[in-house]
């Protein structure tokens, strides 16, 4: 907290994507900076560590679209956010039963925090994988981008509308208490480039404007231009913009509030996919639809894979691969609120899973 309070005793107040910014990357004080927030015993549990299913799915995925490009003798596979490195090192399991692509590939890693670099290291120990700082360091493709959780956990800005006036939301200290308070400053719309994803409607006044992610999105799909490629993303978020604050903090499993742990609980917001869509179509982008991870997962047979393994468990494995695979797929828990987005420079339709 006091890395926020120094920042704020000097600046008055900060925007919220500078706060969030602070929160989770800050060099010493950030969340995802000096923690492993995954897993039982962390804070929250993503798809790849739920069931190995779901990076196999994705894997077998990747494959496809290389047979589609005609089986290019070098691939690069680009994860962006790997968090403890799960989803590559089982990606990396199912790549390795497909020789010819398997001596194509080469996969960079996008990872901000040293912490986490050093985790996936230790998880991952294959002399295919690299990291990269920045997606301009990418040279050459075709060129895969995967991610999964990665756009949700980054700085996002807020509009409110009152009138024909706008306001940003930022970041205080209340003169009264000394705690932390959001202050809304009046501002202009000359930070949002998008403008048409994010009209206000009649039935509310907020809009999210991922301020990272779009400056992400514009690299990815100039790579993917210039190289050939594609983008396989999956994030918590929704199509058509309820006009609701998304933002929460989340810290052992539980919903807390953003300011009562900054530093100490992750902080993330919902994709707002139609957006992510418009951008990618105006950087010259092919768009496939955007579905949820239950359909994109079944398209792709998880049910079925999950079948034959079974044959030959124990019970105790049977169960508890269900249950797992109940989890990623149930309307009730990931299998709505998490949507998949794809996209590939413009040509051949290529629709496996969509
Ligand atoms: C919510 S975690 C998701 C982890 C993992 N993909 C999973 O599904 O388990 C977000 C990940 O993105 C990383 N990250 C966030 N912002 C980043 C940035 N600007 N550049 C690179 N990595 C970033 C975090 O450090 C973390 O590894």
């Amino acid at each position: 907290m006091n890395k926020i309070i120094d920042i704020l005793k000097k600046k008055k107040s900060i925007p919220l994507d500078e706060f969030i910014n602070v929160s989770l990357y800050d060099k010493k004080f950030g969340y995802y900076m000096k923690k492993n927030p995954f897993g039982k015993e962390g804070d929250f549990i993503t798809s790849p560590i739920i069931s190995k299913l779901f990076s196999e799915m994705i894997a077998i995925w990747c494959v496809s679209f290389w047979e589609h490009l005609k089986k290019p003798k070098k691939i690069l596979i680009v994860e962006l956010g790997p968090g403890d490195g799960s989803l590559c090192k089982d990606l990396l399991k199912t790549f390795e039963k497909f020789d010819i692509f398997y001596k194509s590939l080469k996969i960079n890693l996008l990872e901000k925090s040293i912490k986490l670099k050093k985790i996936q290291q230790s998880n991952i120990n294959n002399k295919n994988v690299s990291w990269i700082k920045s997606i301009d360091e990418i040279e050459y493709g075709p060129v895969i981008f995967l991610s999964n959780e990665f756009f949700d956990a980054l700085p996002i800005k807020q509009m409110y509308k009152k009138g024909n006036r706008l306001f940003e939301k930022h970041v205080s200290l209340s003169n009264k208490t000394n705690e932390l308070e959001f202050l809304y400053k009046k501002t202009t719309n000359k930070l949002i480039k998008y403008p048409d994803a994010l009209k206000f409607s009649s039935s509310t006044n907020i809009i999210e404007y991922p301020i990272v992610a779009i400056e992400y999105l514009i690299s990815i799909a100039k790579k993917i231009k210039k190289f050939n490629g594609s983008v396989l993303t999956c994030d918590y978020g929704y199509i058509e913009s309820s006009g609701k604050n998304t933002l929460k903090a989340i810290g052992k499993h539980k919903f807390k509030n953003i300011f009562l742990q900054p530093g100490s609980s992750d902080i993330s917001s919902h994709v707002n996919f139609k957006l992510f869509s418009q951008i990618l179509k105006k950087n010259n982008l092919d768009v496939k639809k955007i579905i949820t991870q239950s359909e994109f997962l079944q398209k792709m047979g998880i049910i079925e894979r999950a079948n034959i393994l079974s044959r030959r468990m124990t019970f105790k494995s049977k169960t508890n691969m269900y249950f797992r695979l109940k989890k990623l797929l149930d309307s009730n828990e990931m299998g709505n609120i998490f949507k998949i987005l794809y996209a590939k420079k413009k040509g051949k339709n290529f629709s496996i899973g969509f």
